[in-house]
Formats: C-alpha cells, structure tokens, sequence
C-alpha cells in the first residue's frame, strides 16, 4: 500500500544514485531521479537558472537548477530533480538524452575540482604527454570509458570461449628466467641473490609448454607480456595476450580454437559473428601483397612481370624478378610526388622505381618507356589491368627485396584508415622455419628455436641452405587489417628433431642446456606433442575500436619514449635501495 505524497508522508526517499545520466529517456517523464557525476559544462540561461550538463560513465543529461553559480566544471555532485520534456524547438537531436532535461533540482557539491588542464570531450587534440599527465581526468572521455569497456567485453568473451572449449587458466610467474622471444628483457635484481637477475616475461612460452608436459592438456591465460623494444604505434613495453596451449591437437585444431576465441571476442563488439577466417600461405602472401600479415582490405596486388621482361634490352630490368603494382587514378601525380615515391622506394631499399602514367589512350607515359619494346609495353598494359588514369609502379631486383619495397609502396599509397573496410581476419600458414642465413652461413629461425617442421619437409634439414630456406614450418599468424594479431606453432616434442635444429642454427649443447635445459629435462619425461598461439589484445581491442595506437585501449600506458608522465616512471632508486640490491651505477652515457 502507497501512501499519498503529503508533508506527512513524504515521498520515499532516493538512494545516493537512482538512475545514470545517459540512460534518460521520454518514458521517464515525471520520474524523480537521483544523479551524480561530474559538471561537464554549465550555460546561464536567463538571470537565475542554468542548464548543468551533468556526465557520467553513461553520458550527459542536462539539468535546469536554479542558483549554479557556483558550480563549475568537472565538480562533482548529486543532483535530485524530475524528469521533464523540453520545451518543443530545443530538443537535442545529438544527445541520446536529448528529448528531455531534468528540473526542479536540489544540488549538493560531493567534491570541488581545480580547473581542469583540458576539457574533457574538447575538440582540439592535446598533447599526449598532457593527456598521459593526466591519464585520470582523460579516463573520463567518451572515447576512453568505450575503449575500456570495450576491451572488457572482449576478456570476457575470450574467456567465456576458451573455457567453452576446455581450456583452464593457469597463472605462469612473472619473475623468470629469459623466454626466447627475441625482444630485449626487462630484468629485476634480486636481493636475497646480490648479482642475480630476474627476467619479466616476454610471453609464458616455456612454461605453457611445461604445462603441457604437466598434464594441464588446455591451457589458456590472460597473460601480460614485458618487452624491452622500441615503441612504436602496435606496441608497448607491457601488452598483454590471449596465450594459449593445447596437447595432442594439430595446426587445424588451433586455428579452429583462436578463430573462436576471436570471433567471440568481436561478436561481443559488433554484434556480428565475423564469417570463416580464410587462409592463405606465407608465400602467396608475399608473391602478392608483398607482405607476411597483408592488408587485403584493398587490392593494388603485386603483379608478376619476370617472364615478361626474360629477354630485355633495358638495364635496370635485366634481374631475376621483376613486379608491378597498378595504382588506380594516381597518373595525376605531380613530378614531385613521384619523385618522392622513387626516394621511398630507395629508403625501403630498391635501387630505383620506373613509374608509368596511362594515358588517356592507354599509351605508357614514363621516362624510360623508350627503352621497353612494343611487345613489353603491350604485355605490362594487359598483365596490370592499366586503365586510363593509373600509376603503374615497377621494382626490379632479387625477389625479396621487389615484395618488400612494393608491398610498402601498396601500403603507402592504398591503405584505408583503420575505421574503413571492415574486419578482414586472415590466417597465415606455411611460414619457412628459417628467414635467411646469417653471415657464418648458418640459418635464422623465423620463430623461436621450438617449432616443429612442416612433416613434408623435415629431410631437407639435412640438405644444402638452399634446401634449408624451403624448409616450411607449422608455424601460423592471424592477421587483422594488416595488423599481425598473434602467432602460434605445433612445438617440437622430440629431442632428436630439437637437437638437429639447435645444431642448425648454431646452438651448442652447452648454450642449449644453459638457456632451455629446464624445458629439454622437462621433455626427457614424456612430453606430449603440442602446439600453441598467442594474440595480442591490445591490438584486437585497438582495431575492434578503430584506432590506430594501442595506447588508445590501455588504461596507463606508456608515452613513445617508454616513460609514464602521470607517476614519473622510470625513476632513480635510492642509494641504500641500491646497495641493497648490490648494485652500482655507471655514470651516464654521453
Ligand atoms: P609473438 O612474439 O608473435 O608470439 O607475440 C604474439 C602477439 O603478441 C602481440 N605483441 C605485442 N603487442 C603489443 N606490444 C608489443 N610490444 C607486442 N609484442 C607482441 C602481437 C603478437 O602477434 N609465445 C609466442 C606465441 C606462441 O608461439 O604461442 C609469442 O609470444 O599481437
Ligand atoms: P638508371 O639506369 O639507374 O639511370 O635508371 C633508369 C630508371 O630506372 C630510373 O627511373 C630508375 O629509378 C629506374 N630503376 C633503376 N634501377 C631500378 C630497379 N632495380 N627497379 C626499378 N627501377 C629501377
């Protein structure tokens, strides 16, 4: 039973926080709510009343309260009032709360606030090293509490994905010895070991790999990862991975498991299930897009154009491959603008870049056209598909070197904001097990030292380096947008394979034993065969996002110098932490 609202029997009263900001609708007309966050703007309106924007996690709602004047930006405090209509003519099409406003306020200040050193939803760009300074007040954007709760979502489903696929989370150390991942440590001195180091993980690769070993079967984890490189726009000291492992599984059997795990964790973002990821070889992937994780949002694919040129009377042609790529519309390049493509294409190390105009009449307007032959002309129209108004760009040189300076180019001249083209997931298979040789001759593993070898190809291990180079690895990518989303390989169970692949790449027994010996005792007790991946979520939440810097999705990031203005880290220890810790400084570097 209700009693009737009267100085008797007041209305019940409100909690602390009735209703979120961004959540008023018309169909709460007349409802009296309880509100807090913070002051986003406030705007007088007539002598006595004020509209107060008041922000939450949710979004704004505006307030009609009589006497703000002294409540000013970013304050926070709870507003009591009744949800109102407003006055037809100034809905707010733009805001979701928009149609409504709420009146007949009571204001109380929770906490004051200093003046903010940015607005908080402002239309200029600040500085990131301001934004960073004040990563708490930046925090409360519209774009970072979606980033944040985006990337939320995307744990969760992750989770929910491989636990559906039996999948356990297992928590590795973070104080370890090194994981061969290739980047530089960060390390950790230790004080009941004076002289000793700890190494922050790079990835929980050998322990994974021990759980495999340990019976775990499905293991998975949320895994932050440390990595002492240079930071670029994809990469951060600290990032953090979906890794997984799994035993007695195939390279099919992961893809499947990371591909639902993705889907999942985009479904969950979009509310589309992406569609079947295709695949597609490490070689294709290069003959192609010039690329080992290619953008396939857009073509400007790499033609072949070696046959065509066999017989060439041209110079700079005469090598053992000759590519293309077709530009459409771009033959109103100026002069300058092609001369600062040939200097890039020099940068990315070609000696030169023959660029072609098509004409209106679908002749071949270049310097050098007077050196090529009809036939060759002819043949470079059809195998590019040139139309009238394109750029057709040329490399020749030894076949890496041509993929690599094209598919730059590709990138440089074709590729869509992150926000364009939709999400283009794509497996990358068949990666060599070496990249090249080093100097002394002896191979570069293109992954850590524990893939296994495609089957097919383990008998050209004992063949010449040419053999060695062809020898494939079941080692995978999933790529995103041009984006190498993570990596992964079936793992080398037996000693035997191990030990002729160490011997390979120049690791001697006593380096093996120093480095891995744990792993290869932990092999010597029945290892099951097994493989894995890993993927970074940072960048899968960044593209699910749209934006370009991963930084956009971390809550505390580092700026690009690998610094964090907000506590001042990396800082100076004190002299008695120093010698505690057994430790003397160098003077600094010149
Ligand atoms: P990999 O070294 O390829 O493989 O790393 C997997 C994925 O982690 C992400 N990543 C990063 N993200 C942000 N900042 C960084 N500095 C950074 N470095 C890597 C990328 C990358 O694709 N243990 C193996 C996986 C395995 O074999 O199972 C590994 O870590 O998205
Ligand atoms: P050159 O013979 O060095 O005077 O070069 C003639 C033209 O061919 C110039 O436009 C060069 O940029 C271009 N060129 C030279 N070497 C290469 C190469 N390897 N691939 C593509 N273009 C080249």
């Amino acid at each position: 039973m209700s009693d009737p609202e009267t100085p008797d029997h007041p209305a019940p009263e409100l909690p602390l926080r009735s209703d979120h900001c961004g959540t008023l609708r018309a169909e709460h007309v007349g409802r009296r709510v309880a509100l807090c966050g913070w002051v986003h703007r406030r705007r007088e309106h007539g002598e006595f009343l004020a509209f107060v924007d008041l922000r939450d996690h949710t979004g704004l709602v505006q307030c009609v309260v009589d006497g703000a004047e002294d409540l000013r930006s970013e304050y926070v405090v709870r507003i009591v009032g009744t949800v109102r209509r407003r006055l037809e003519g100034t809905e707010n099409p733009n805001l979701a709360t928009g149609d409504i406003e709420v009146g007949e306020c009571e204001v109380e200040i929770l906490s004051v606030a200093e003046p903010p050193p940015f607005q908080i939803e402002g239309r200029v760009e600040v500085d990131e090293t301001i934004r960073l300074r004040h990563r708490y007040l930046d925090l409360r954007s519209e774009r970072m509490q979606r980033n944040l709760r985006t990337r939320a979502r995307v744990n969760s489903a992750i989770r929910g994905a491989m636990e559906a696929q039996g999948f356990v989370e297992v928590e590795t150390p973070l104080l370890i010895a090194s994981t061969p991942e290739g980047a530089r440590d960060f390390v950790v001195p230790s004080r009941m070991l004076p002289g000793n180091f700890y190494a922050l993980p790079q990835s929980p690769q050998l322990f994974k790999q021990l759980c495999m070993v340990g019976g775990v079967d499905r293991y998975y984890q949320i895994a932050r990862c440390l990595r002492d490189e240079d930071l670029r726009a994809d990469r951060q000291f600290e990032f953090t991975q979906l890794d997984a492992e799994a035993s007695f599984v195939t390279q099919d059997d992961v893809l499947a498991f990371i591909s639902e795990a993705v889907a999942a964790a985009a479904e969950a973002v979009t509310g589309e299930r992406p569609s079947a990821f295709p695949r597609m070889t490490w070689l294709e992937a290069m003959e192609r897009y010039g690329s080992d994780k290619p953008d396939v949002r857009f073509g400007m694919e790499l033609v072949e154009l070696t046959p065509l040129f066999a017989q060439t009377g041209f110079n700079a042609f005469k090598a053992s491959c000759v590519k293309g790529i077709r530009v459409p519309g771009a033959a109103t390049m100026t002069r300058n603008q092609l001369d600062g493509l040939t200097d890039d294409a020099k940068r990315f190390g070609a000696k030169g870049l023959v660029w072609m105009k098509v004409e209106g009449d679908g002749t071949l307007a270049s310097p050098v056209a007077k050196f090529l032959s009809e036939d060759e002309l002819g043949g470079l129209r059809s195998s590019l598909g040139a139309e009238a108004g394109d750029l057709v760009l040329i490399v020749a040189d030894e076949r890496p070197r041509v993929r690599h300076v094209l598919g730059l180019l590709r990138l440089r001249l074709g590729r869509p904001p992150v926000t364009e083209g939709g999400l283009h997931f794509l497996w990358v298979v068949d990666f060599p097990l070496f990249e090249g040789l080093d100097d002394d001759g002896s191979p570069v593993p293109a992954h850590h030292p524990f893939t296994m070898p495609h089957d097919e190809d383990v008998h050209l291990l004992d063949g010449s380096p040419d053999d060695l180079l062809r020898v494939r690895s079941q080692a995978y990518d999933l790529v995103l947008n041009g984006w190498e989303l993570g990596s992964g390989s079936v793992r080398i169970h037996r000693s035997d394979i191990q030990e002729r692949i160490f011997d390979l790449l120049g690791i001697s027994r006593e380096e093996a034993r120093h480095k891995f010996g744990f792993l290869l005792d932990a092999f010597r007790f029945g290892a099951p065969p097994h493989a894995g991946f890993a993927f970074g979520i940072d960048r899968l939440v960044a593209l699910l996002c749209g934006e370009e810097n991963i930084r956009e999705v971390i809550a505390f990031p580092k700026t690009q110098s690998g610094s964090d203005p907000l506590t001042q880290s990396p800082t100076p220890i004190a002299p008695s932490h120093l010698e505690e810790l057994g430790l003397r400084l160098l003077p600094p570097k010149t």
